[in-house]
């Protein structure tokens, strides 16, 4: 049973996300590297969503050391922003690098976190104690129960359609899954357009995490070969390739990914089986899909043409403002209420 947003109130702009982290759109746009940068983020923000901070994309991709390029923000905006922890145990050096860049987040005054991938309890204990709100990242209820355990206040429902690392179900079932938690759940994924928005609103989410939308904006600063591709792309030419982390991600179907193909070699399997070489080779796909996501994102098709993308590029038909973006689904949402209200 899906919990149906009361058409009668006109309410679906005002739900528990907004209430929670003070926005007026439920409207996210989501954590990419190697694509968010300070500009995108605070333009997402300043038209009433909330951009979120990819600490990797902002220092390593887009060359600012994280307080600089927090501050950055601060001065074209001054409404709230959020901040993407990924949380694996992948490595010492990286958690303790993590631990620094949420410390420093919260300094500077961020109160909403994105975490995935691993336990997010140490995340949850920090911003819990001045007052913030956490999310973890799941496409399935096994791993929102776990998350649930870490103490997080609602979840990102990655389904199959989304960008990045795809999850395997569809909106309606993951929100059937995840509702009786009674959590609020936002969705990730597939979703382009304003009428994609609001359907996702009216089935009961408490907002919409977009990433591939917001790529095809003037302010996200990838190559304009990418942007054209996600412009021209439908759902059908987006596909899962282990080419890139060894794990499957969404991109275009370029004629590179065709000559490439999409499946990992069998050496690579084999080590990624293997006892020892698991770790040396997950090492050795994060730090090469790290240097070949930003050198596609910001050479276009001069390089290889891996150009991450999901489902929700069949919505999407022109490169345009981020904030014209906001502010149409938000309208769309406005329209959707008072016609209930009729
Ligand atoms: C290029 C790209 C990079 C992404 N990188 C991240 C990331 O670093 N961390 C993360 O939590 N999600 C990442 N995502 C997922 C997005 O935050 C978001 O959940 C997803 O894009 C939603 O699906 P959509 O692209 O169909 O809108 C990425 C997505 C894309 C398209």
């Amino acid at each position: 049973m899906l919990h149906r947003a009361s058409m009668t109130t006109t309410r679906s702009l005002e739900t528990p996300l907004t209430r929670a982290v003070g926005i007026e759109v439920p409207l996210l746009c989501g954590a990419m590297y190697p694509c968010s940068n300070p500009e995108l983020i605070a333009a997402v923000s300043d038209a009433g969503g909330m951009g979120i901070v990819q600490p990797i994309s902002m220092s390593f991709v887009h060359g600012h050391e994280l307080r600089e390029g927090l501050r950055l923000i601060a001065r074209m905006t001054n409404k709230p922003i959020g901040f993407n922890a990924i949380v694996e145990k992948s490595s010492k050096v990286y958690e303790d690098r993590m631990r620094r860049w949420v410390d420093i987040a919260l300094e500077e005054g961020v109160r909403f976190f994105v975490t995935a991938l691993g336990n997010p309890r140490w995340v949850v204990e920090k911003v819990h104690a001045v007052g913030g709100t956490v999310y973890h990242d799941v496409t399935s209820r096994k791993w929102a129960e776990r998350a649930l355990e870490g103490g997080v206040d609602g979840f990102i429902a990655v389904n199959a359609r989304a960008g990045g690392h795809a999850g395997d179900q569809t909106p309606e079932k993951l929100l059937e899954e995840l509702a009786p938690l009674g959590k609020p759940v936002v969705c990730a994924g597939g979703v382009g357009d304003e009428r994609a928005f609001t359907r996702m609103l009216a089935l009961g989410y408490a907002g919409v995490q977009m990433g591939t939308r917001f790529i095809a904006t003037e302010e996200c600063r990838a190559h304009a070969d990418y942007k054209d591709a996600i412009v021209r792309a439908h759902a059908d030419q987006v596909v899962l390739t282990e080419k890139i982390s060894g794990v499957p991600v969404a991109v275009i179907e370029t004629s590179y990914v065709k000559a490439v193909g999409t499946k990992a070699g069998w050496l690579s399997k084999r080590l990624l089986r293997h006892p020892k070489g698991k770790h040396w080779m997950r090492t050795f796909y994060t730090m090469r899909s790290v240097w070949q996501l930003k050198r596609a994102s910001l050479e276009g098709s001069g390089y290889q043409q891996y150009f991450q993308a999901g489902k929700s590029v069949d919505g999407i038909e022109r490169v345009e403002p981020a904030g014209d973006v906001v502010r149409r689904f938000a309208d769309a949402a406005r329209q959707m209420d008072a016609l209930a209200a009729e």
